[in-house]
């Protein structure tokens, strides 16, 4: 059972308050929605939880372990994995060899990591592009192939940066259906998205940010209704596009 505590996150940029003293706690088996809009602090706080940058002020807690400003390889180790809004992939490699890289995290052996790869890249539906190259992919397929590089990291906590965008409908139920999955698996997910239809019918729960600010958090029905949110974010045409 995986628990992540945050308390207070604030990360500051000179006189730019990114993340505002943001707190929230997330367990196994949850996925929870990470709005907000453009600008709002959301990629700020994934960094602040993962270590890529260091917080002005507050805590993370991990499993009751204080992991404030660790480095990004510690986390990782700990079992927290994220992908990038903007994919860092190794594009002069193949999509296995990508893979490859999360995979060695856990399996210093190659035959085991390469085994460990190849059942990430199936779980996203892309071991059949195994020996493609990674800069020939489409964008998407990029953020699918970070989506299996994460997950061959074997993580407890998966953080996902617009992971969806730019998928079509098809694809966006492919994946929601990998999230679900991999939430009865027991992951703790964070899932940052503006694809409202594909997000909010598999969260249990929502955060809304807003100028660095959680301007609101509940279970989806709840926070689309809050006309703070409507008003920050999601306008008023929102509850009638999307069905839960
Ligand atoms: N490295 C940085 N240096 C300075 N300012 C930054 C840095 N990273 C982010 N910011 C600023 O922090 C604020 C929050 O940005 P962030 O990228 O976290 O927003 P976001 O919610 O992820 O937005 P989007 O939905 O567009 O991805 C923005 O005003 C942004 O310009
Ligand atoms: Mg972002």
């Amino acid at each position: 059972m995986a628990k992540l505590v945050v308390s207070g996150v604030t990360k500051r940029f000179g006189g730019l308050v990114a993340v505002n003293n943001v707190s929230f706690s997330l367990e196994s088996g949850r996925i929870l929605a990470l709005i907000g809009p453009n600008g709002a602090g959301k990629t700020t706080l994934f960094n602040c939880l993962t270590g890529f940058y260091k917080v002005n002020a507050g805590t993370v807690e991990y499993n009751g372990t204080n992991i404030t400003n660790w480095t990004p390889n510690r986390i990782a180790v700990l079992g927290i994995s994220r992908t990038f809004q903007v994919v860092q992939i190794l594009q002069g490699m193949t999509v296995l060899e990508n893979v490859l890289v999360g995979a060695y995290l856990r399996n210093a052996n190659t035959v085991a990591a390469t085994d460990k790869a190849i059942e990430a890249l199936e779980r996203v539906g892309m071991a059949h592009q195994a020996h493609e190259l990674a800069a020939n992919l489409t964008l998407p397929a990029k953020k699918r192939l970070e989506v299996a590089m994460s997950l061959a990291t074997e993580p407890k906590v998966l953080m996902l940066d617009e992971s969806m965008a730019g998928l079509t409908p098809t694809e966006i139920a492919n994946a929601t259906q990998l999230l679900k999955q991999l939430r009865s698996e027991g992951l703790a997910l964070i899932v940052v998205e503006h694809v409202m239809e594909a997000v909010m019918p598999i969260a249990d729960s929502v955060i809304v940010l807003d100028s660095g600010t959680k301007i609101a958090e509940g279970s989806p029905r709840d926070v689309v209704s809050n006309p703070r949110v409507i008003s920050a974010y999601l306008g008023d045409k929102y509850a009638e596009r999307v069905q839960y």
